[in-house]
């Protein structure tokens, strides 16, 4: 009587435990941890305003994806009994890896699910649902693209399906007499060049050369034993005439280039991209990132629909952020780089994006860990600083009390273009880098934002120092200044794509970054996990 008493209390207390341990929070992402071994990956190539506005020759649209699954071969191992055939049957793949590890001869079975055919696919070219409109206009080409790889990549899962990691590669070259840009959404005019937007003449927007390595299987080096490691990789170059004869990555370092390698050992660990991004003369202004952009509907800086690993939208303030950064060359002392980049998209009433690009307004926030980038943000550059600092607790600050105001703690903030009741003194955005009007706030490591988890001192995650941070991204994004018109309902900051990565701005030589991301996750409550 008594011993079944106590068990009933003792499982009921171990049921609370499980629940409290385990149940309240899921993973908001389609591949926790970068843990699964069938990869899914992409990538995408934006101009200064987040279109194609012109293939490169040869490539097709500039959307590819590499993605497969990983089964056991069958046929190479023959169980002793029944049961264990059940047991493989159920569990075969683990049983693959097992079997490798002790060292048996055993086989994996990698099927590609993106052709070539499909990578090279451009402006023009028929594939199944392609809307006749994107036939001939090398923007919405690539969106339908995209939706098309995202299909053939797309992992069934709860609440939705998933479909891939997005690298997004940008150019930051603007040709000010070109017209591809919209100013704040809006229709623009050609203007003479300024030395703020980069370009060597015509065709300084173009879109990169892409080359692409499929993931393969690498056996174990002789005499180790062990799983395969698969790796895979895109590179190029934006030089459109660069000699690539003698290999990439090239000797002449004057022409600029890209890498991104992902690598895994099956049955263990996380992936690990490997990003190398190099600047030169005729495109020194790049941007290379690993995005988790929504599956559905828009993502950061995006004003069609995507696909992406958010399967559920994190939203302010309660989700975090998981990540293994290793920074192994900064990039120059332009380089932003930036540890946590949040794209989301409200209008300044507080209402969400709908894709009207004159009243939909991307807001941004990054957090640039290159020690050698210094706040802008200062008691006599106010222009340039949020009008508050809001404190863990609440507190706001007025940019003004500069006895208490953390000035440091702010590399830049600028205000969207089409605010209406902007508090003077402000600085507006860039009107032509993004498909609508934008609101930027970058900040850098600084006590302040201790509370969150992220960097406090300069350098901390910088080179010499990976590290695996714990974000608390959304409480951090809860206490940042955004803008909204006087009197409006706020708004619900929900972030379409969370990425890491560089922007080299406008580099004055040939700079290089490297560095590598691993073990990604963002984590949200159970209940709001919708
Ligand atoms: C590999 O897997 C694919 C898809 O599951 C299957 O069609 C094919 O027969 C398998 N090949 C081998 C050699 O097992
Ligand atoms: C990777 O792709 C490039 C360009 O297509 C090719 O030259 C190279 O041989 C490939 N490398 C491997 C290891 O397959
Ligand atoms: C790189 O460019 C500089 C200046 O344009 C030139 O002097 C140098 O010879 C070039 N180096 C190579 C390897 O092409
Ligand atoms: C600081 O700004 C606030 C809000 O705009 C204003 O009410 C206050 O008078 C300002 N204080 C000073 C000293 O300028």
């Amino acid at each position: 009587m008594f011993k079944s008493a106590m068990l009933r209390v003792l499982s009921c207390l171990i049921c609370l435990l499980l629940k409290a341990c385990v149940a309240e929070y899921v993973s908001a992402i389609g591949d926790p941890r970068m843990r699964r071994d069938g990869l899914r990956v992409a990538m995408e190539g934006w101009n200064f305003c987040n279109e194609v506005g012109d293939e490169a020759p040869g490539m097709g649209s500039p959307r590819a994806a590499d993605c497969f699954d990983l089964h056991c071969q069958q046929g190479t191992y023959k169980p002793p009994s029944l049961s264990l055939s059940l047991f493989l049957s159920t569990y075969g793949h683990g049983f693959c890896f097992l079997h490798a590890e002790k060292g048996f001869p055993t086989r994996y079975n990698m099927t590609h699910l993106v052709t070539e055919k499909d990578n090279k696919l451009g402006v023009g070219d028929c594939f199944d649902g392609v809307p006749l409109t994107a036939l001939r206009d090398v923007d919405l080409y690539a969106v339908a693209k995209e939706l098309y790889l995202g299909g053939k990549c797309q992992v069934e899962d709860d609440p939705r399906p998933w479909q891939f990691w997005m690298i997004m590669l940008k150019n930051g070259n603007l040709d000010t007499a070109a017209v591809l840009c919209p100013e704040n959404g809006k229709k623009a005019a050609p203007f003479p060049p300024e030395p703020r937007f980069p370009c060597f003449g015509p065709g300084c927007m173009n879109q990169p050369l892409v080359f692409h390595n499929y993931t393969t299987l690498l056996e174990p080096a002789a005499g180790r034993k062990g799983p395969p490691t698969m790796r895979g990789r895109f590179f190029g170059t934006y030089d459109l005439d660069a000699d690539l004869c003698g290999g990439l990555p090239g000797k002449n370092k004057n022409i600029s280039y890209y890498s991104v390698t992902w690598e895994k050992e099956v049955g263990r660990g996380s992936w690990v991209f490997h990003h190398y991004l190099r600047t030169s003369e005729k495109y020194p202004w790049l941007m290379l990132y690993l995005r988790s952009d929504a599956t559905t509907g828009l993502s950061g800086g995006y004003h069609y629909p995507t696909r992406g690993m958010s399967k559920i939208i994190p939203q302010s303030p309660d989700f975090m952020v998981r990540v293994t950064l290793e920074v192994k060359q900064g990039g120059g002392p332009k380089s932003q780089f930036y540890l946590m980049d949040m794209g989301g998209c409200w209008k300044n009433d507080g209402r969400p994006c709908d894709g009207d690009v004159t009243s939909d307004v991307t807001r941004y926030s990054e957090m640039i860990i290159n020690p050698e980038t210094t706040a802008w943000c200062a008691p006599d550059n106010l222009g340039v600083c949020p009008p508050y600092h809001t404190l863990p607790d609440g507190t706001r600050i007025h940019r003004n009390d500069t006895a208490r105001f953390p000035y440091a703690a702010y590399h830049v903030y600028c205000s969207p273009g089409n605010g209406q009741h902007l508090e003077e003194p402000y600085n507006l955005c860039d009107a032509y880098s993004n498909p609508q009007p934008q609101e930027i706030l970058q900040i850098l490591p600084h006590p302040a934002w201790g509370a969150y988890g992220y960097p406090t001192k300069q350098g901390e995650g910088w080179v010499g120092d990976p590290r695996t941070w714990v974000l608390n991204v959304g409480g951090l994004s809860q206490a940042l200044y955004f803008y909204q018109d006087p009197g409006t309902a706020p708004a619900r900051r929900q972030w379409t794509s969370l990425d890491v990565g560089t922007e080299i701005y406008v580099s004055d030589v040939g700079e290089v970054a490297e560095w590598t991301v691993s073990d990604f996750d963002v984590i949200v409550p159970k209940q709001k996990a919708v």
